[in-house]
């Protein structure tokens, strides 16, 4: 059969999109099984941990990657935990995938699942319901922040994804999911807020050996799917600020701290021993449900105070007579001039456990008195005690930690130096750029303490003595 040029092309165009239909459905067959990961997710995939995080700038790969991991295991091919290559997660497995909101859920997470699933596995998809389930039994539902924490609990799970960065009360939620199954957690986010709990219980775990913690990060460059000319118009008319977050994936704030002035090589001091002459204060931050924060004060003739002793004490159970008595074996024979505790706390406790703290306090020979509580003032005093290291005139500091006092905590109780590094302002939802006055609470126990005893206005520097002049003045000099 002879064919005309212009028939043979016809012929020919024909017969590849046959191929390419063909190929569509193969690996649409395939799904994540036809997955090639790039060099970032590569990293990302044979990290061992518990909690693998990919924190990256936008468009780098972050939630295509995380959805074909949770393909992986629900259909027990994950290379590093499934139960066939020598890990422990099973088949079936019960997994969570999470977006900030339902709408995130229909438009990217369950859209990537769907097309990351070999199709002659999926059973039934229940939009409804926002299941879907395999035909190995394994079942996959979706979540959505938005709707609160309380919506995380429930039964055990074998893996969580939180795509994008969560409410830390969801992250801890999902944490409880998984103590059951030792199972995985999977955080893909852009830090778009700064450095929040995604950095301080995430980011800053990366080098300190704690082998839960897995973090690979990467930027936009990384992407070799996406062109440099598509790049460089997401990143058209973005401030530098946000270009460091969005094209690299960086953690971006440091304006947003409190206490910037704060610098351990200034305020931390090798210990000594405080002389017995030096007046002593002590301020303690209770707590039931976790460790109450305790801080002794020494005041030198000059004023210049000098925190000689921290302590995170109970909130395992203790009551708050075990906690007084822990408070009476540290303070030992130290001569203590008054001891505070912030009567905002005061009311809690006593409503919560119908006891009266000070009573139950002074039982064990602790006496403590009502502080005041007042945080715009009690910040602004820390800060003035702090100086100003860079600045020579007058801002010299008057606030001293000694050593061991300073590096007291570990990774569950804070110490006093992290708590000084970390404690800043919230972003308003959203805004990468602006601060609001609103405190981001988290971890500043010592720091109230610190605040209760400023506001007390201790003041126990010696005047020095102004020496009479009978001299007549010079009349050149003036002296
Ligand atoms: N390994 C891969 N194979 C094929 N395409 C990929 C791969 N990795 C990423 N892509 C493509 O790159 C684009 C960006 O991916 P994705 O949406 O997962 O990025 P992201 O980091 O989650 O972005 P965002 O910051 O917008 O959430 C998508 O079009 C995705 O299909
Ligand atoms: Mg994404």
């Amino acid at each position: 059969m002879n064919l005309t040029t212009e028939e043979y092309k016809k012929q020919e165009r024909k017969i590849k999109l046959q191929i390419d239909a063909l190929y569509r459905e193969h690996e649409r067959e395939l799904g994540v099984l036809a997955y090639e990961p790039h060099e970032v997710q590569k990293k990302v995939l044979y990290l061992p941990n518990r909690i693998k995080c990919m924190f990256t700038g936008n468009r780098v790969g972050k939630s295509y990657h995380m959805s074909r991991e949770i393909c992986m295991l629900a259909i027990g091919e994950h290379p590093v935990y499934s139960e066939k290559y020598g890990g422990h997660i099973p088949v079936p497995c019960r997994l969570w995938v999470s977006s900030l909101d339902f709408a995130g859920v229909r438009d990217i997470t369950m859209p990537l699942i769907l097309g990351g699933l070999p199709q002659s596995m999926i059973a039934d998809v229940r939009i409804a319901d926002r299941i879907v389930k395999l035909t190995n039994g394994s079942i996959i539902g979706f979540k959505s922040n938005d709707s609160g924490w309380q919506k995380y609990q429930g039964t055990s799970m074998h893996a969580i994804w939180l795509d994008e960065e969560h409410d830390f009360e969801v992250f801890n939620e999902c944490k409880m999911r998984l103590i059951d199954t030792d199972g995985i957690m999977l955080i893909s986010a852009t830090p778009t807020k700064g450095m929040t709990w995604m950095f301080t219980e995430l980011y800053e775990q990366k080098d300190t050996g704690n082998i839960d913690v897995g973090v690979v990060e990467g930027s936009m460059d990384d992407n070799p799917y996406l062109s440099e000319d598509s790049i460089n118009e997401m990143m058209a008319g973005l401030s530098e600020q946000e270009i460091q977050i969005r094209r690299y994936g960086k953690f971006v704030e440091l304006q947003g701290l409190i206490f910037p002035n704060y610098k351990t090589d200034v305020h931390v001091i090798d210990d000594f021993d405080v002389s017995k002459d030096w007046k002593r204060v002590l301020a303690v931050d209770l707590h039931l449900q976790k460790p109450t924060a305790v801080l002794w004060v020494a005041f030198d003739r000059d004023g210049t105070w000098y925190i000689y002793r921290a302590m995170k004490v109970g909130g395992d159970g203790s009551t708050i007579r075990d906690i007084a008595k822990n408070i009476r074996i540290q303070t030992g024979a130290e001569k203590i001039e008054y001891g505070l505790i912030e009567a905002a706390t005061l009311k809690d406790h006593q409503n919560i456990f119908g006891v009266d703290v000070l009573q139950e306090m002074a039982k064990e020979g602790v006496y403590l008195l009502k502080g005041t509580r007042d945080v715009e003032t009690g910040i602004h005093l820390v800060r003035e005690l702090l100086g100003n290291p860079q600045d020579t005139l007058g801002g010299s500091p008057r606030l001293k930690i000694l050593k061991s006092a300073a590096f007291n905590g570990d990774s569950e109780k804070r110490s006093l130096d992290w708590e000084f590094k970390h404690f800043r302002y919230a972003r308003p939802k959203g805004d990468v750029n602006a601060y609001s006055e609103k405190i981001y609470k988290h971890d500043d126990d010592f720091i109230d303490c610190i605040k209760t005893i400023a506001l007390s206005n201790p003041n126990f520097a010696h005047r020095p003595k102004v020496k009479r002049i009978n001299k007549p003045l010079d009349r050149v000099t003036g002296y």
